[in-house]
Parts: structure tokens; sequence; C-alpha cells
């Protein structure tokens, strides 16, 4: 059942750390989404009782726990299915989105030549200078390792994609053009299908990197069109040590496994092994149980809100804070000024404090961001900047929330005398 209105303080209610004392007795503005999201009661309640009712190791026993673990298991897969519009078997659980792309990275690495996954000196991989570092070394270590050239997306003077070369830059040669779909420091929105289109005319696999974007707004695998799709389920209200790779289903089966041991296999003999159809192929061992089962029910979570109201809200709720922004001397925000085609990420500059600084101030007063360079150094270096110091939304968070921010902000600046 849909909640019929959004109401973040009845979503807070859900969520225990909500109640707790910060600094200086505030209470919490939580406002570092973009790195973690809190998790609310039914996600623990969820990963606690596949531990006190269902654990066992899936894809193993003969006996009833065995049973009921794998239809959890198996369960928040379709659920996981549900949530990208993919289809069962594309769904591979990893630990984390950055395990989902050092996988695929590996798995390329790994093909044999002639593959279409087998990179050659003189094979091209494009990445973006929007990239977060998990979207970035494995490629250029990947492009170490055989000898492949790395090119990239530059940006415009607003913090988007400039696709002015984009004909130059993905050519008969490109093989991966793997891009983020919102941007962890400048909150951009990547327009895709121009990227995809022209990727896919010259043969080449489209990587989305979905972590900033999957928690916040509905995402269709099949309209996107690409062929494969990392997120994390820690900041998608679900538990740390749970991600996702998707790939589409006739790819996943031609590629080759990251890891490899028990459950993955269709035969095994001494000498040799054959490999078991997606997904397990890419599930060597025990895998996270417990926290495939508490991300299913975050997304379950997300769905009863609605991913459209979800999205809708974070909008309403960027345009406000962009807007209170404007209003201040000596804060710059760094990257797109409106709301549109843009996420609710809010990267800013204050002109004489180190962003370091700004966030001692701020948590003074409960607020939490982060600051720094956001794993994303080249981006760093192109704006010329040390870091900034991000605030970043959910669904629990209100106007009340970027008032305090705001707030804080002007305290900061009395403090410093800027
Ligand atoms: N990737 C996370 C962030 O942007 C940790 O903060």
């Amino acid at each position: 059942m849909m909640r019929s209105n959004f109401s973040p303080a009845e979503i807070r209610e859900d969520f225990a750390i909500f109640a707790k004392t910060m600094r200086g007795g505030n209470r919490l503005v939580y406002l570092d989404s973009g790195a973690t999201s809190q998790k609310p009661r039914q996600v623990l309640d969820a990963e606690r009782n596949f531990y006190e009712n269902s654990n066992a190791a899936v894809h193993r026993g003969a006996h009833l726990l065995a049973e009921e673990a794998n239809a959890a298991y198996e369960g928040a897969r379709e659920i996981l299915a549900g949530f990208l519009n993919a289809e069962v078997n594309e769904i591979v659980f990893t630990k984390s989105a950055t395990e989902s792309i050092n996988a695929l990275a590996y798995s390329f690495g790994n093909s044999a030549p002639g593959s279409k996954f087998a990179l050659a000196p003189g094979d091209r991989i494009v990445v973006s200078l929007l990239e977060h570092h998990a979207n970035l070394i494995p490629w250029q270590q990947l492009a170490k390792r055989t000898g492949a050239e790395l090119r990239w997306f530059g940006i415009t003077p607003e913090g988007r994609i400039d696709e002015s070369n984009i004909d130059e830059l993905i050519n008969d040669r490109t093989k991966i053009v793997a891009i983020t779909h919102q941007s962890n420091v400048l909150g951009t929105i990547v327009p895709l299908s121009n990227i995809v289109a022209k990727a896919h005319k010259v043969g080449a696999v489209v990587v989305l990197d979905a972590c900033q974007s999957a928690p916040h707004f509905a995402i269709d695998v099949k309209k996107l069109d690409i062929d494969f799709l990392a997120f994390s389920g820690h900041k998608a209200l679900g538990p740390t040590g749970i991600g996702i790779l998707w790939g589409r289903e006739n790819l996943l089966n031609a590629m080759e496994p990251f890891l490899t041991g028990g459950s993955m296999i269709e035969t095994v003999t001494m000498t040799d092994a054959k490999w078991a159809a997606a997904p397990k192929r890419f599930e060597a061992g025990v895998p996270n149980m417990a926290q495939a089962v508490g991300l299913a029910a975050a997304i379950k979570y997300l769905e009863n809100l609605g991913m459209d109201k979800v999205a809708e809200h974070e909008a309403q709720l960027t345009a406000y804070a962009l807007d209170k922004f404007s209003n201040l001397r000596g804060v710059e925000v760094v990257g797109p000024k409106e709301s549109k085609d843009r996420g609710s990420v809010i990267s800013f500059t204050m002109a004489g404090i180190h962003p370091h600084d700004v966030g001692q101030v701020l948590d003074q007063y409960g607020v939490a961001v982060r600051t720094g360079h956001h794993c994303a150094w080249p981006l760093m270096k192109e704006l010329g900047l040390v870091g900034t110091t991000r605030a970043s939304f959910y669904i629990y968070n209100d106007e009340a929330d970027v008032d305090v921010l705001i707030e804080s902000i002007e305290r900061a600046q009395k403090y410093f005398k800027v």
C-alpha cells in the first residue's frame, strides 16, 4: 500500500537514529545520504528476522532452514529485478557497487582474445570527468593491463557533461563506455540517450554507475537501453555489505567470473570447471544473505513511498535549498545552480573557510555533511578546488533541515569573521 502523503516527519519515525541527541543538544540534521543513507527499522527487522528464523547457507542445504533462506534470498533478487525492471537472472548480488564495477573490469580483462569483451592495444574505454574513483580506477587499471586507451568526456562550466566531441570520443575502437548517472559531487544528472545510442552504434557496451541515482528516482534498465548497472545497497536505505550488479542476461552468460569457488559452477573435475549460468556464476562462496534480504526490505520501503514521489520530494527540496543558497553572500554552489536535471546533492565552497572547518562548525549544530574531495580527485582538479562541503538530501529531510543548514552556514561565517 502506497502512503497517500509524503511526510518526512512521519518517515523519520521509522528511523531510530533521528531520536539521537547531537552535539550541543541539537537534533540530527542528516545531510550526508550521498555517502550512506540511514536505515529504517523495517530493514533492521528484516535482517534480524532472517538471522533469528531462517539462517542457513543458501544453495546448499537440504533442510527447512536452507529452504527458507533460499526463498528469502531469491525473493530478494526478484524484488531487486522488479525495482530495475530487469529479469531475475540478471541481478547479481555483490558486496558493494565498487565490487560490481571491479567484477566487470576483471571479467572483461579475463576474456579470451576475440571475445566481445576482450580489449587490445588501441581499443578504447570512455569514462567522464564526473566519475567517482570507483568508476574510474577499475577502468584505468583495465586499460593498463590490456594496453587499451582511456578517454573521457569533459564538463561544461556549469558542471554538465560536455558532449561536443562525442563523435571523436566514441569511435569504432571503443569497447566500453562507463559513466555515472548522477555526479556524487555536483548532482549533475547525465543525459544518457545520445551516449547510449552512439556507444551501441559502434558496438560498445554501456556501464552505468547508478549509486547516486537508483536510490533517488525510478530506473528502468530496459528503457535506458544500457548493458550493465551498479549500485550500492547502503545508499538506498539498505545495509552495508550488499551491492547490485545488473547486466543483460546474454552478456552475463558470455562473461568470465570475477571470483571462483563454491556455488558458481556447473561441473568440476580436478583440472577444470564449467561455470553455472548467471547470476550464480558471479556469486562464488556463501553470499551476504541477510544483507540481500535487508536490501529487499529497503526497496520495498522505497516502493511503498513510490519512487516518483521520492524524486518529486527531493526535487522540491533541492529547488528550495538552491534558492536559499542563492541569497547567501560568500557561498558558491559548485555545479548546476538550477534544479532541472540535477539530483539532491549540493556542493558548495565558502570564501575564506576550508571545507573541513565548515563541516566542523555545522556539526556543532547537529548538521552532518560530507567535506573534502568526495573520491573524485580529477574532478576537483578540473574545478581548481581542494574540496567542497556537500549536503545531500533524502526522503527524511525537509525544508526545516535546509533552514538549519543555512543558519549554520551563516553562523560559520560569523565564527570565522568572513
Ligand atoms: N561515494 C560516497 C560519497 O559520495 C561515499 O560520499
